[in-house]
């Protein structure tokens, strides 16, 4: 049950903007490996983040969830992408004339090799020998100057319901924070593939120095 108060929707399309300037102002600085980068700092905008926020958050099969209080202000926010077992992505290509910048590229690049390592390992992405759909929870946050315990858990909660609803039954996230990961697993996902940041090293230099307790990046997974 969410706090009283508390309601967890999902978002409607003209929320989208305040769902991207949350993302930028509670999980840039905040998000373990995007804080061991200094992925940018606080108060600046990374035009192409933003954009590949929003070709995420506008396609139809996107499912996005807020938390907001009794006022309508936001609480926390997550969205979930589908992979279709096809491989043909359905987002629309970034066309912003700004570049992906370096930092962003890197963090891009470790998780898209680790997305590689644990998709290979996932034995929930095959159901009865057939390549199933996949409902991907990209990014789960919530306000960094008030911790409202639950509010992860709950929006994830809420990701899941309506992904089921929407008949997809394979689920994945992939967790760079110790606290998301404590999430899926108390709400039943399967640990897949973990890697330690301190092994992660590019020219022999680790990439992600992250502070403790987030040591290392777990893949979830969950059939329904
Ligand atoms: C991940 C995040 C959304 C969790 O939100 P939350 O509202 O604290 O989630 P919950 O209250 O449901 O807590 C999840 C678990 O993490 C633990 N936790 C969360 N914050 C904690 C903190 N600061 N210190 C210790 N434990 C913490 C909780 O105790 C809980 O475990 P429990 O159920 O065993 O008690 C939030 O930490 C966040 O926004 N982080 C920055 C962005 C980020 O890293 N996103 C995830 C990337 S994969």
């Amino acid at each position: 049950m969410a706090r009283e108060g508390v309601t967890i929707r999902e978002a409607r399309a003209d929320e989208y903007s305040s769902v991207v300037d949350f993302i930028n102002h509670h999980f840039v600085p905040f998000e373990p490996i995007n804080k061991a980068i200094q992925l940018c700092e606080q108060g600046y905008r990374i035009p192409y983040f933003d954009a590949w926020l929003l070709v995420r958050l506008r396609c139809p099969e996107t499912i996005t969830v807020i938390a907001e209080d009794g006022s309508g202000d936001l609480l926390g926010v997550g969205f979930a992408v589908v992979y279709p077992s096809s491989g043909e992505s359905k987002l629309e290509p970034i066309t912003i004339k700004d570049k992906c910048p370096k930092k962003f590229r890197t963090i891009m690049d470790f998780l898209g090799w680790f997305d590689d390592q644990a998709s290979s390992k996932d034995e929930n992405s095959n159901k009865d020998g057939k390549k199933v759909d996949r409902l991907d929870y990209t990014i789960l946050c919530g306000r960094s100057d008030i911790r409202v315990p639950g509010i992860g858990t709950e929006i994830v909660k809420k990701i899941m319901s309506v992904g089921v609803s929407a008949g997809l039954t394979h689920h994945t996230v992939l967790c760079t924070s110790a606290f998301s990961a404590k999430i899926c697993q108390k709400l039943g996902f399967e640990e897949v593939f973990s890697y330690p940041y301190a092994d992660y090293k590019v020219d022999g230099k680790v990439v992600f120095p992250t502070e403790p307790p987030h040591t290392e990046a777990r893949f979830y997974s969950k059939a329904f």
